[in-house]
């Protein structure tokens, strides 16, 4: 689908017209012709009142038809956003037209722009039957072309990050991924570095290897770098790829595996957004390294008991093989740090903990600090994406102290299972500005709404950009101009 600007006085006759209503049927700026113009008694039937989440298709003299979306009680960002989701899957014309970009509220062109992107996603890959969506171009009335150029980078490696996290682990071994990886960011101007088994072994990442043990998929680390001339701040990112995560030797039980596909999600997020910042030229350099393994059963498997070294840092003993992301994040955490960032931010889909505390909705963010906490908290506020802080609370260290190594991967607890594991990766970044994002619960949506679409849903890139902008001290809005 396109997305473009147009003038007030376009053709409508084959075209869908997308109208924002407030609750009580209050017509927005600009809507007040194509709500005047409505049969009442179809807004009765239809029992259509403006509210949140409401759509409702009629008939129209100047449009093919109108589309009025309910915003509910506020036309604000979100729900222009949302709304603008769930209208863009009903249009049944190849047009639709909107002036819900008019609304004059801060950054209503990126909701709208925003809402339609996102929510127009489909992952059509491995489907014989159905129609993709009609629409194929949305026309926003007298927004500024370059905003939504801007916008739509932001939400296309998004939409990248969530092809990549929906692709089964039987087409995405972590050889595919590298390589899927490497095509992207090389068209958006980032140099790639794939290191392959024999120079993992050389550079000792011993925490990566143990994981990767029990696959016949041979692992992989993907070092990106975008180098601008004019660079303010570099950051360094670092996200789990878990090609699959069986659990190991530790095996999960079925219904916990079944999503388990999704244990790349930070990969993707990290990789997405290293792109994204390289399309939109920010002046940030970023360092991103992405440890790629499948997590699988097999005679050489790691087995709990064993101890592992990682490439820097404290010894490993493994009691539990399906603690594996901490594992090679520790690695990952090792080698990006001799890069020397101003700041590192992980991802990970790192624990079941972090789900069973926030839900599915929100990621929880850990940090080295509260400034750290805070630039990430307000950069998700601006993307609109949910965060929300857990503690690094130093007493609990003591349960991943281990007899025989350094420490142990897992606490032994079920309690503050995502603490214990955002403890653990400390103890790899030493005295760096870190914060790690542990993205459990919202890596995949459960259901489509508004601008989320079931299955895999990018959530951290739309964060992590906003935080490059950050860097860069533009206007705390976040809103592009
Ligand atoms: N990949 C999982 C975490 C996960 C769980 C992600 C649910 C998404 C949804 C991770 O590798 C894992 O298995 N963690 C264990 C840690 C435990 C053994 C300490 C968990 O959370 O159960
Ligand atoms: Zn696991
Ligand atoms: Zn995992």
């Amino acid at each position: 689908m396109e997305i473009m600007t147009v003038g007030a006085d376009v053709d409508l006759t084959d075209a869908t017209l997308v109208v924002g209503v407030l609750a009580e049927n209050q017509p927005v700026p600009g809507a007040e012709e194509a709500l005047a113009g409505a049969d009442p008694v179809m807004l009765e039937l239809a029992k259509f009142e403006g509210k949140g989440g409401q759509v409702l298709t009629l008939p129209h003299d100047r449009a093919k038809s109108v589309l009025f979306v309910g915003l509910g009680e506020e036309a604000g960002f979100e729900s222009i956003r949302s709304a603008m989701g769930n209208a863009i899957r009903m249009v049944k014309t190849e047009r639709a037209v909107t002036n819900l970009n008019q609304i004059p509220i801060e950054g209503a062109v990126q909701a709208v722009v925003e809402g339609a992107a996102l929510g127009a996603y489909q992952f059509r890959a491995y489907k014989t039957e159905g129609e993709p969506l009609p629409i194929t171009s949305l026309e926003l009335i007298g927004a500024e072309e370059s905003t939504i150029a801007q916008v739509l980078v932001t939400t296309e490696a998004t939409n990248l990050a969530r092809d990549w996290v929906n692709t089964p682990a039987l087409d995405l071994a972590p050889e595919t991924l590298a390589d899927r990886i490497r095509t992207e960011a090389e068209a958006a101007g980032v140099s790639v570095e794939v290191w392959g088994y024999d120079r993992i072994v050389e550079e000792k990442l011993g925490a990566l290897l143990g994981v990767a043990a029990g696959s016949d998929r041979p692992p992989r680390v993907v070092i990106l770098e975008y180098r601008p001339d004019d660079a303010v701040a570099h950051l360094g990112l670092v996200g789990k790829g878990i090609t699959f995560d069986s659990g190991g030797l530790s095996l999960k039980t079925a219904p916990l595996m079944e999503e388990m596909k999704d244990d790349m999600a930070g990969a993707a997020v990290v990789s997405a957004t290293t792109i994204a910042i390289a399309r939109l030229g920010l002046p940030v350099r970023v360092t991103a390294v992405i440890p790629l393994t499948d997590n699988a059963v097999g005679g050489r498997a790691t087995r709990p008991g064993d101890i592992l070294r990682p490439v820097s840092g404290p010894t490993i003993e493994v009691l539990n093989t399906d603690a594996e992301g901490r594992l090679i994040l520790a690695d990952g955490l090792g080698l990006v740090r001799r890069h020397e960032p101003d700041l590192i931010v992980d991802v990970a889909t790192l624990t079941g903990a972090a789900r069973v505390a926030l839900g599915d909705k929100i990621a929880a963010v850990f940090a080295s600090d509260s400034e750290v906490a805070s630039t990430v908290l307000e950069a998700a506020a601006r993307a609109g994406e949910h965060f929300w802080e857990m503690p690094l609370f130093r007493d609990y260290k003591k349960s991943i102290e281990s007899d025989l190594a350094d420490l142990k991967n897992v606490s032994g607890s079920r309690y503050g299972g995502a603490i214990t594991a955002a403890l653990f990766l400390s103890s790899y970044v030493d005295d760096s500005k870190w914060a790690h994002l542990d993205i459990a619960g919202p890596a995949r949506w459960r259901e489509t709404a508004g601008e989320q679409v079931k299955g895999a849903s990018g959530v951290g890139v739309r964060t992590l950009v906003e935080l490059a902008r950050g860097l860069v001290d533009q206007p705390k809005s976040g809103t592009v101009s």
